[in-house]
């Protein structure tokens, strides 16, 4: 490491509310990284020219959140596969001489948190994904990268869930009518909701687990609030749950990882601050 200040960020709007600064700055104290980590709030049309900044100011890379996770890639130099067959970018690391390649974390992320979290998931078993957004999509090509013999796929507009399993399935999704969900749950070893329902604002999301198998995981991507209905529902029918703020830690480790070459964890210490900011 050298002894150059180590700058990042994440950009976005808005981006007020974002925790990756709690996540990467204790990180960085952790490993005597003197470094900082931003939160820009930027518009579409002001990328290009803050894109020149963080080049000429020597930043080592960014993360990338709503809304610019598609249009950033116009703007970088080389593209991961992974973050290709994503269709959009997270994270964006910066050599020194300026060259900018975009990387897509939220499926590793999605997967580590799962791990973590319940290391014998089901994973001889189908897998649901609810809903067919980016994080759905992320959440289908990092299980497929795990083996899973099949995953199932449902969503309220049908045709953007047929779209992911025709463009990443490979033969290994299928799709399953939003009405026919609670039917598809017997099969599931892990139940993935990647909508948003379920968060602060917005309705619960309708999930009838009654055909669960004892085994069967549920997993949402949901952190706000940290315990869900869905994860309300499944932990009082005895099933295990993985909450959805690991999945923003791990994908963070991984962009970690690919600017400063550190292996890094979800810390009793992280976990503390970062909860701590929702009570
Ligand atoms: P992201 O890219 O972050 O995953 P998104 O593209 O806005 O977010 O996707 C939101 C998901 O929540 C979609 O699957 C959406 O379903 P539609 O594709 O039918 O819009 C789902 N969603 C949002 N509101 C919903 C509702 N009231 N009932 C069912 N699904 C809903």
């Amino acid at each position: 490491m050298t002894d150059k200040l180590q700058k990042a960020a994440v950009i976005g709007w808005p981006i007020s509310h974002s925790l990756s600064p709690t996540i990467h700055t204790h990180w960085m104290k952790l490993f005597g990284i003197d470094g900082t980590y931003e939160k820009v709030a930027v518009g579409p049309e002001a990328i290009a020219n803050l894109l020149d900044q963080f080049k000429t100011e020597g930043y080592v890379g960014f993360n990338v959140t709503v809304p610019h996770k598609l249009d950033i890639m116009q703007h970088l130099d080389k593209i991961a596969p992974l973050a290709r067959q994503m269709g959009a970018v997270n994270t964006v690391k910066i050599a020194p001489d300026g060259t900018m390649t975009g990387f897509n974390t939220d499926g590793i992320g999605l997967v580590t948190n799962l791990k973590k979290t319940v290391p014998g998931w089901p994973k001889d078993k189908p897998v649901l994904i609810l809903g067919a957004g980016g994080a759905a999509r992320a959440a289908a090509l990092g299980l497929l990268t795990e083996e899973v013999p099949l995953v199932m796929i449902t969503n309220r507009t049908r045709a953007k869930a047929q779209a992911i399993a025709d463009e990443i399935g490979r033969g290994r999704m299928t799709v399953v009518d939003w009405d026919d969900r609670a039917d598809a749950v017997a099969a599931a070893g892990l139940i993935v909701n990647t909508t948003v329902l379920g968060m602060k604002g917005q309705p619960a999301l309708e999930m009838d687990l009654s055909k669960a198998a004892p085994d069967t995981v549920v997993y949402d991507i949901v952190y706000q609030p940290l315990m869900t209905p869905l994860l309300k529902d499944a932990e009082a029918r005895g099933l295990r749950i993985v909450t959805g703020l690991g999945m923003l830690v791990y994908q963070a480790a991984a962009a970690f990882k690919i600017w400063f070459g550190i292996d890094v964890e979800y810390d009793d210490a992280l976990r503390t601050e970062l909860e701590g900011q929702f009570q």
